[in-house]
């Protein structure tokens, strides 16, 4: 009876570790899955979530000449100018389709600047 007990042990830590891991396989891949063409084994971008909060409005359509993410012609002369005038003229505006700090008023720069990044990795 005790070693039947003992092996019994055994395997419900064995299940509840993969039920763990299955658990958090299965977060990261709802996560990142509704975005185009990503894998689930690839950690979110620190600024997609801003992105999809506040610049995927505009961004992801193209809206009134906004450059759509996921088209590097309309990406390669902003990216050229490089990520710190970016940061510059997303922190400023661009009148008059561009609103200040892309309407996210509570993100610090630092948010701004990596959904900038976020936007630019996809548009490569
Ligand atoms: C209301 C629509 C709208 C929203 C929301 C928006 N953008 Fe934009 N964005 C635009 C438009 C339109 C342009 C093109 C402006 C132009 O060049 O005339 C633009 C241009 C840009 C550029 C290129 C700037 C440059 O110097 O060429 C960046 C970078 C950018 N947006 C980042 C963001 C980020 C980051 C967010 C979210 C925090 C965001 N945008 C939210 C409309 C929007």
């Amino acid at each position: 009876m005790n070693s039947m007990r003992k092996r019994r042990d055994g395997g419900t830590g064995l299940l509840l570790g993969v039920v763990l891991s299955l658990v958090l396989a299965g977060c990261g891949g709802s996560e990142s899955g509704d975005g185009a063409g990503q894998t689930a084994e690839a950690p979110p971008h620190p600024g997609e979530q801003t992105y999809n909060r506040y610049c995927f409005s505009c961004h992801a359509a193209g809206v009134a000449g906004a450059p759509k993410v996921g088209d590097p012609e309309s990406w390669a002369p902003r990216i050229a100018k490089g990520p710190a005038a970016l940061l510059q003229t997303t922190i400023a505006g661009i009148a008059p389709g561009m609103p200040a700090r892309g309407l996210c008023s509570s993100c610090s720069d630092d948010q701004l600047a990596e959904a900038i990044d976020f936007m630019i990795l996809r548009s490569q």
